[in-house]
């Protein structure tokens, strides 16, 4: 077994033995208690809800959760204090700028470095290349955000950059949640 399926299979053990202490207890996670509640309620209105799905969701916020926010803070901090002007306007525009400074202190020192994909067809890159079916795709996040053909002097921190809409790697909340209403 590799150390993943087995980091894999330990937390999914984990989890189910959090579970299972829930229900034979009334102490315990207030998490837990929700998700339980929830699961039993959904399960009462005919919803087919099986065990290991509620356990690898929530392993997925755990991992998902974890290292993004603990690092994106400090990153965001060491960042602001790269840049002086940057911090000022941070601090003293905090109003006006917030919005867009998370996105960009997201662009410039997001936590997450990489992200993968599974080709789902042949896809034509240019030339003779070509990404086949089944092909794992790897994309490194921070090329993308400092890509001088996309971000204008992207070395430097701006908290009133325009982020380009396409770019979607960076975590663009709010703009991706714009996308999915247009298209909806
Ligand atoms: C600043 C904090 C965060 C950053 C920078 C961040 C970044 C990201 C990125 C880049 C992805 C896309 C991964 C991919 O497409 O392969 C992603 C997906 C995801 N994130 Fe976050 N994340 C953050 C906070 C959180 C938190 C707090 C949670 C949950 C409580 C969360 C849950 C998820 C989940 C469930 C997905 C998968 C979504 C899907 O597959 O459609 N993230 N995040």
């Amino acid at each position: 077994m590799s150390m993943i399926q087995s980091v894999v299979k330990k937390s999914l053990e984990y989890v189910e033995g959090l579970f299972k202490d829930q229900v034979s207890s009334s102490t315990g996670s207030n998490f837990i208690r929700e998700v339980s509640k929830e699961v039993q309620a959904r399960r009462n209105n005919g919803e087919v809800i099986q065990d290991k799905e509620i356990y690898s969701n929530i392993i997925l916020l755990i991992f998902a959760s974890a290292d993004t926010v603990e690092l994106s803070i400090p990153n965001a901090i060491v960042s602001l204090l790269q840049f002086p002007i940057q911090k000022e306007i941070f601090l003293n525009q905090y109003e006006e700028v917030k919005e867009n400074a998370v996105e960009e202190l997201l662009r410039f020192s997001g936590p997450v470095r990489i992200i993968s994909r599974f080709a789902t067809s042949r896809i034509h890159v240019k030339d003779e290349i070509f990404i086949e079916k089944g092909d794992t795709i790897v994309l490194e996040l921070p090329k993308i955000n400092r890509d001088p053909t996309i971000f204008h002097e992207p070395n430097q921190l701006n908290l009133n950059r325009n982020i380009p809409q396409v770019i979607f790697l960076i975590y663009n909340s709010k703009k991706k949640k714009k996308e999915k209403n247009e298209t909806n």
